[in-house]
């Protein structure tokens, strides 16, 4: 519910349990009231402290008010370059160099529905969703913003979007443009990020918010490995149960930045949106730019209330699902199994060996296409091999599809090998600036995808090959970082607009893709989980999380990815051991365990499993074919964290008729404890039968007391308890 109170110029924004305000004060300043649980009736700038302080100036009109200084304020959106020395919204620059930018209220609207953005993905809604545009001017740059508010009050969820406006007579370059600015009136905070590298993504690093900025960010053209585009903020020692949380997510696969300040008094200011460094974008007198999309969920009750909003209103709101609610295929990709070495027969293989265990689509990974006999070529010429496949793709497409299964196929769009077919006719299709020798990274180069006649040529050959046959998934992979970042297509005076450009090319592909081919399950891939981000969901509706299949390091990884991310977006499989990243074995039961807590398959040879082994995996296939629809829309709860002597966690169906727990042990020790797990959203009154036992436990007792846990028998031995109440 969004409300205006026009007596106190107050707009506020109700959801079901939080409460989200802003004023505009006599001097059209857009002051922030309040983010946090729910208050009703309530003009909250009472909270805010007017004192003058030293150093802090007062703007011109202001002037005998010495206590009134946008550098203590609260902002809604926060100026630059006129008195606020905490990290600016926006910045932009003027012909004669000057970097000031004063944004007033200039009035608003309340609109019913949900808001969308051109080219650039977001949360989407009808019922139930209203929209809040509230408009900003700079009258002295003639640059307008309209800061626009989408409110899904079911999932306490806020998103965010600018679009800026030059309604003035010179250009004007925009310099920085966050989609979010949040000021809260504590700065007794803990900042809580998720990073980590190539195969170890997502690791959840917390520590109390210090005085000054601290950042996380990408300006490798993705999100990336390393920092994920999704931040906290909550009350210090806040835990999966109790503790004010917030969560900043951006709707955007680019370079970001999430900026969080402990102020000189104690207050403190999150800044998200895309990352400054090499942007700069140039608005002539009526251009128009849309900053992307961030979303913003506050939990009154803990990290668990949080995850459980994302997951919810991802899957509803955001994930757009081409099988309309049908179960995702189990499959079997021959990635680890054979690398770029195969033939047509040997995919087969590999294909009737899985379904026979149950497996419903046999993905081809990298190596079909061009010269591709390892990763230094073959990049661009997306024809198939016909050394590879002597028969076409159509023949082996109509193999696969008679063992039962459907076919998927691997992409990588945006790349292209310095030995390929299209380099050798196009090589300033390739990012690079003149004279400059460009930088590879797996031996190869990035295409231009700000350019529609690359991305057109590309998406063509695309085209020729999902025409060919009956292909129902594409993996869209992207396997190294941009650099030398530089378009021929754009002048010296555009070079900042390129990395922006590029997502929205792979944006506009990838849509048009989803439109040509409805039918076809997307997954996102970037060398596993460096595109993990909200933006790409809109797209790819699962992404492979990470290169990294070990079992006991995905703990981790798919723990971290939990607090935002639905289990039905996270794509994980089983894979061989010794495994080839950390050289660990771990039990087929143990893979299958944590690989189910996704969108689940088998990255490997199943007819090298033994047939002992083959049983455990007929079984998993069967189990999660029947649970699948509890397991990744469930209502998702970490039970534990990865580095305590187990992992659990668990989910339950939104009713509390049935649950899955799953529990991991790390190494074990002689002689171990016992231990019970607590488990979580259950129904306190129903009485639930354990794995069919013969007892029956009340749900209260299961959450207050626990279940108790086995005692393992070898390192990292793996359960899984499905819980049914009784009727
Ligand atoms: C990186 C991906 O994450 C892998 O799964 C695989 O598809 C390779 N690329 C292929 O080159």
């Amino acid at each position: 519910m969004i409300l205006y109170d026009p007596s106190a110029r107050t707009l506020t924004l109700h959801t079901r349990r939080t409460t989200y305000q802003m004023k505009a004060d006599g001097y059209g300043v857009l002051l922030h009231t309040w983010y946090g649980p729910r208050v009703d009736g309530q003009d909250l700038s009472y909270l805010i402290g007017y004192a003058d302080r030293g150093f802090s100036p007062n703007p011109r009109e202001a002037a005998a008010r010495r206590d009134y200084s946008l550098d203590t304020l609260p902002q809604e959106y926060s100026t630059c370059g006129v008195g606020d020395y905490r990290p600016a919204s926006a910045a932009a620059e003027q012909p004669d160099g000057s970097l000031m930018l004063d944004l007033r209220y200039a009035g608003h609207e309340i609109r019913e529905g949900k808001y969308s953005l051109d080219g650039l993905p977001a949360f989407f809604g009808g019922e139930g969703w209203q929209t809040l545009s509230v408009r900003l001017e700079d009258p002295h740059s003639g640059l307008a913003a309209e800061l626009l508010y989408g409110v899904c009050e079911r999932y306490d969820l806020i998103t965010r979007a600018v679009v800026f406006t030059n309604e003035g007579r010179q250009p004007v370059l925009l310099r920085k443009a966050a989609s979010l600015c949040l000021d809260l009136p504590s700065a007794n905070l803990e900042f809580i990020t998720f990073d980590g590298g190539h195969v170890r993504e997502r690791g959840l690093n917390r520590s109390l918010l210090r005085p000054g900025v601290q950042s996380v960010g990408s300006v490798r053209g993705a999100s990336s490995h390393q920092h994920n585009p999704f931040v906290m903020l909550c009350e210090p020692g806040a835990g999966e149960e109790h503790g004010l949380v917030y969560g900043a997510a951006l709707v955007y696969s680019g370079n970001f930045l999430a900026e969080a300040e402990r102020s000189q008094f104690e207050t403190a200011r999150l800044v998200l949106g895309i990352h400054p460094q090499h942007f700069g974008w140039s608005l002539a007198p009526g251009e128009r730019f849309a900053a992307p999309e961030a979303a913003m969920v506050c939990s009154p009750d803990g990290f668990a209330g949080m995850t459980h909003r994302w997951h919810a209103a991802m899957r509803e709101c955001l994930i757009r699902d081409p099988l309309h609610g049908a179960r995702r295929p189990v499959l079997v990709n021959n990635w680890e199994a054979t690398e770029f070495h195969f033939t047509a027969q040997r995919l087969v293989e590999i294909a009737r060996e899985g379904a026979a265990l149950g497996a419903e689509l046999f993905v081809m990974d990298d190596g079909w296409f061009g010269k591709r006999d390892d990763d230094r070529s073959g990049l661009g010429d997306w024809v198939v091999n016909p050394q590879k496949l002597p028969g076409g793709l159509n023949a082996l497409v109509r193999q696969v599809n008679g063992l039962g299964m459907r076919f998927g196929i691997w992409v990588e769009p945006e790349m292209v090998s310095e030995d390929s077919e299209l380099y050798r006719a196009h090589p300033d299709w390739a990012l690079g600036a003149p004279g400059r020798p460009q930088t590879l990274s797996r031996s190869q180069l990035v295409l231009d995808f700000t350019r529609r006649e690359v991305r057109d040529c590309i998406y063509a050959a695309l085209c020729r090959v999902l025409d060919s046959a009956p292909i129902a998934y594409v993996k869209w992979d992207v396997n190294r970082s941009l650099a030398d970042v530089w378009s021929a297509a754009l002048p010296a005076a555009r070079q900042g607009e390129v990395f922006h450009r590029y997502i929205l090319g792979v944006y506009e592909m990838m849509d048009r893709l989803r439109r040509d081919y409805p039918q076809i399950l997307l997954e996102g891939c970037a060398g596993g989980g460096g595109r993990f981000d909200a933006g790409m969901l809109y797209y790819a509706p699962q992404i492979w999380c990470s290169d990294n299949t070990d079992a006991i390091d995905r703990l981790r990884i798919q723990y971290g990815t939990s607090f935002c991310y639905p289990v039905c977006a996270v794509g994980s499989h089983v894979s061989a051991v010794p495994n080839v990243h950390t050289g660990r074995t771990t039990s087929i039961e143990t893979r299958g365990v944590v690989a189910m807590s996704g969108t689940f398959g088998y990255e490997m040879d199943l007819g090298r499993c033994t047939e002992a082994e083959k049983q455990v995996v007929r079984r998993q296939i069967e189990f999660f074919k029947r649970h699948c629809r509890l397991i990744q829309q469930g209502v998702y709860d970490r039970l534990s964290a990865p580095d305590d002597a187990f992992t659990a966690w668990q989910q339950t169906a939104p009713d509390g008729t049935e649950a899955l727990a799953s529990v991991v042990w790390g190494p074990v020790h002689a002689a171990g404890p016992f231990c019970a797990v607590r488990l979580r959203s259950l129904a306190p009154n129903k009485r639930y039968r354990v794995n069919g036992g013969g007892e029956l436990y009340t749900g209260a007792a299961l959450m207050t007391a626990g279940l108790p846990l086995p005692l393992p028998k070898h390192d990292y031995q793996a359960w899984q308890f499905y819980l049914q109440a009784e009727e």
